[in-house]
């Protein structure tokens, strides 16, 4: 068995309002990237990271595409020998060891294509037009939030990919295609923590967090 992790590293992050790519702007003082290829490779045989145009420096980069499906697809092909894929994408920096485990498990226990880590919603969640009047409202029981790290059959996850660019574009998860594709999802509660860095809050708030941990794994002295 080959676990291979893949990350989808290619965003130009333009909503974090950095310089450069979201993946490689600095988050703790060290480029946000690197926090989540720390806990995937204590896990994974190899990680392979899909990365924006001048950035493939390197062994295992590769250059991503146009969308994030399309970039974990560019990925995935650069890791033929994978019998399981670990996506995870570079913008969720609190990942965690035991967060990517309870995936891994979920999906070696069989019955399903992919685990994928996620959070039952707290919020109450609204269907609007484009005006903002409110269309409906969902019944919040049974909705989950969906992140990364999401473990896939890496055979399962290579037909889903296998979709036209348009139908990546559209996809906001991996996840999805393997469901379209007729493949079965399964959920593993993830801690509130595994945010994602979308904006300057985000970061802010990751960095609290990453200090926060740094700190209490720094041994006494
Ligand atoms: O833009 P968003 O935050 O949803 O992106 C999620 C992840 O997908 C990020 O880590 C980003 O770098 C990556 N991505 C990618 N290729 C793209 C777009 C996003 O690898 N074309």
């Amino acid at each position: 068995m080959a676990i291979v992790g893949i990350v989808p590293a290619a965003g130009s992050g333009e909503r974090l309002g950095t310089d450069g790519p979201k993946a490689f702007a600095a988050c703790a003082g060290r480029p946000l990237l690197e926090w989540s290829l720390d806990v995937l490779e204590t896990v994974c045989d190899r990680v392979v990271v899909a990365v924006p145009a001048g950035y493939e420096h390197g062994a295992d980069r590769v250059r991503g595409a146009a969308s994030r499906s399309a970039s974990v697809r560019e990925a995935l092909r650069a890791a033929p020998e994978a019998t399981v894929a670990v996506v995870h994408d570079a913008a969720r920096p609190l990942v965690s060891r035991v967060l990517v485990q309870r995936c891994l498990d979920m999906l070696a226990a069989g019955g399903c294509d992919a685990a994928v880590a996620a959070s039952p919603m707290s919020d109450t969640v609204k269907e609007a037009g484009n005006d903002g009047t409110v269309v409906r409202t969902l019944p919040r029981a049974g909705l989950w939030s969906v992140q990364t790290p999401q473990v896939f059959d890496a055979a399962a996850l290579h037909r889903a990919l296998g979709v036209d660019d348009a139908v990546l574009a559209a996809a906001t998860d991996d996840s999805s295609l393997v469901e379209a594709a007729g493949g079965v999802v399964r959920l593993v509660e993830a801690p509130p923590e595994n945010l994602k860095v979308t904006n300057t809050v985000d970061l802010a708030l990751a960095e609290a967090l990453l200090g926060d941990r740094e700190l209490r794994a720094a041994p006494r002295g």
